[in-house]
């Protein structure tokens, strides 16, 4: 978790986002739908973006969990309070989550690949002209 080890006791129920959030005092990770909607419990489990909400602990155990508490300064994190890339902000850890996968994974992804990749990912507030200047300001090498 957060490249620390951690162990807690979970029933076979017990969803990552509730875990996260109420055993392991993590709550940068946001309930919204509870269904794969929203996209504001986003994780990323083994360096893929998970929804936490349609996710086991159980599915979790062994396997290398980042949460918006694990990204503290990372360049995405620095792009979005740049832009002002956020207005409640309820939706920005699962934003910031998926965007910082997607730089790893395509760092030279086109407008398209972005425009999919984040179709995950709901803001009700309607700030996406910020959130993708914030994009476009890690991608493509522009930041470390
Ligand atoms: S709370 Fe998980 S996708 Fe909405
Ligand atoms: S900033 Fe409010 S939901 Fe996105």
């Amino acid at each position: 978790m957060n490249g620390e080890r951690r162990t807690v006791h979970v029933r076979p129920a017990d969803l990552l986002l509730d875990t996260l959030r109420d055993r392991l005092g993590l709550t940068g990770a946001k309930p919204g739908c509870r269904n794969g909607d929203c996209g504001t419990c986003t994780v990323i489990v083994d360096g893929m973006p998970m929804k936490s909400c349609l996710m086991l602990a159980i599915e979790a155990a062994g396997r290398a969990v980042v949460t918006i508490e694990g990204l503290k300064d990372s360049p995405v994190q620095r792009a979005f309070v740049e832009r002002f890339a956020f207005q409640c902000g309820y939706c920005t850890p699962g934003f910031i989550m998926n965007i910082h996968a997607l730089a790893q994974h395509h760092p030279d992804a086109d407008e398209t690949t972005v425009r999919d990749w984040l179709q995950s990912n709901i803001c009700r507030c309607t700030g996406y002209a910020e959130i993708r200047e914030a994009v476009a300001s890690v991608m493509n090498g522009k930041r470390d």
